[in-house]
């Protein structure tokens, strides 16, 4: 079946072998595109992530008069500076991805002009208060008083500086004040209650912005230029983290990733992966854009229960559907706790989670902030639904490699959100 389709049939693997590179980080993609458009010098981005969610920051940038020349995974952005932008002539389409608008809402706080941001019926459930709230307080204003796409934000000239502390550990919220704390004069602070991922402070400090940690507070000044680097994006954990689950899963000669980040704000899959008794190895971690990038080999493995909470939550956020199929073939009963925001992604990933393994056969109880699951259950091919979040559309794929019989998956476009040739290293890596 075609890659596009939107309903995917899959079939058991017998086995899995392969080495592979998985595409360009999404967060890491969408951050090289933001600041080279507001660098003063031209940008290179090697190894983008050309999925859509990653496109619809470049197509924003490119309706504020950024020219972004794209030759498939490189990008070649002509920056024009903090104070480069023109207004749109349209509202910017945010599509499916709730970076693109919190972190350019922003960057539109420090914009002498308005702008409306839309997104598909996904995006245009998720909460905006978040970054609303702050922006405000630092100069936006927001006509309409929505409080979720579509919106209208009108930045102002002169931005004012803020010390927020944020109730959700979220980088996008992070990242939406530290880049409009850019335009203030004077020290902009961003307390988390744990740490979120920090590509933007990186990124930032590298295009030589002043910008500051203390514990889990970040405190950037603003400034006058941002000089972006040239920048090789490294490949998406959170990609790979399928990929690992699967080589966990199925016997056969084991799964090698090559160039993954491994950034520690990113890695609490593999150390959970790890507390679940996989058997893992990591090559030497070596640099790539001010990023830690490493080789990842897995192989089947007995795994046993584990419990996931806290401080592990920001550290495996995307990573929870895959781990919950993980948790399935576990020996014993796995928690997720603290996991409340997993209700506001691009799903209710709580609900979906324990609706569409439910229907494989798991045995999964649902809680106000998590899931328990009961382990090993062997899973059956049923007809499941991704509710167009391609995380849960590429989980209930891992689980339909080790179900017994055909697994047909509804809604699978959305996996060109961010990982588009997902089904052919799928049909690379696995035996039939
Ligand atoms: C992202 C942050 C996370 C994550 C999302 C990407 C980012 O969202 O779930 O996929 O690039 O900053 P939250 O900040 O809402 O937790």
């Amino acid at each position: 079946m075609a890659a596009k389709a939107a309903v995917q049939s899959v079939e058991p693997a017998a086995d899995l072998r392969g080495d592979l590179e998985v595409p360009g980080d999404k967060s890491i993609s969408h951050r090289a595109v933001i600041l080279g458009a507001l660098s003063v010098t031209p940008t290179r981005v090697e190894n983008f992530l050309n999925g859509e969610d990653c496109l619809s920051t470049v197509n924003a940038f490119r309706q504020m008069g950024i020219r972004i020349e794209q030759d498939k995974n490189n990008l070649e952005i002509h920056g024009k500076g903090l104070e480069g932008l023109r207004a749109p002539a349209q509202p910017i389409n945010c599509g499916n991805s709730g970076t693109t608008a919190r972190l350019l809402m922003g960057v539109l706080t420090g914009q002498p002009f308005e702008v409306e941001l839309r997104g598909d019926a996904s995006l245009s459930k998720r909460p905006m208060s978040r970054v609303i709230e702050p922006l405000t307080r630092m100069g936006a204003t927001f006509p309409t008083d929505a409080t979720t796409l579509p919106l209208k934000i009108r930045g102002c000239h002169s931005v004012r500086t803020l010390a927020w502390k944020s109730p959700v550990a979220s980088a996008q919220v992070k990242s939406a004040i530290l880049l409009a704390g850019l335009y203030a004069s004077g020290e902009t602070s961003v307390e988390e209650p744990s740490l979120s991922r920090d590509h933007t402070e990186r990124m930032l400090r590298a295009s030589g912005v002043d910008i500051t940690r203390k514990d889990l507070r970040v405190i950037v000044r603003g400034t006058a230029t941002v000089n972006a680097r040239d920048f090789k994006v490294p490949g998406d954990l959170s990609s790979a983290a399928f990929f690992l689950a699967a080589g966990v899963l199925l016997s056969g000669a084991g799964i090698k990733l090559r160039r993954v980040g491994v950034n520690a704000t990113r890695t609490g899959f593999l150390d959970v992966l790890k507390a679940m008794g996989a058997d893992l190895k990591q090559d030497a971690v070596t640099e790539s854009g001010g990023e830690p990038v490493a080789d990842i080999y897995v192989k089947k493995s007995a795994l046993k229960a584990t419990q996931i909470s806290g401080e592990l939550i920001p550290r495996t956020i995307d990573e929870i559907p895959i781990l919950a199929v993980l948790a399935t073939q576990a020996q014993g009963k796995t928690g997720i706790r603290d996991a409340a925001e997993l209700r506001v992604k691009e799903s209710d990933r709580l609900a979906a989670l324990r609706a569409e393994l439910t229907k494989m056969g798991a045995r999964i109880t649902e809680q106000k902030d998590g899931l328990e699951i009961e382990g090993p259950t062997p899973l059956r091919g049923a007809v499941v639904t991704s509710y167009g979040d391609h995380r849960l559309a590429m989980s209930l794929a891992v689980a339909a490699l080790v179900a017994q019989g055909r697994t047909t998956i509804e809604d699978v476009a959305c996996i060109e959100t961010s990982f588009p040739n997902f089904w052919m290293l799928m049909d690379q890596v696995r035996g039939r």
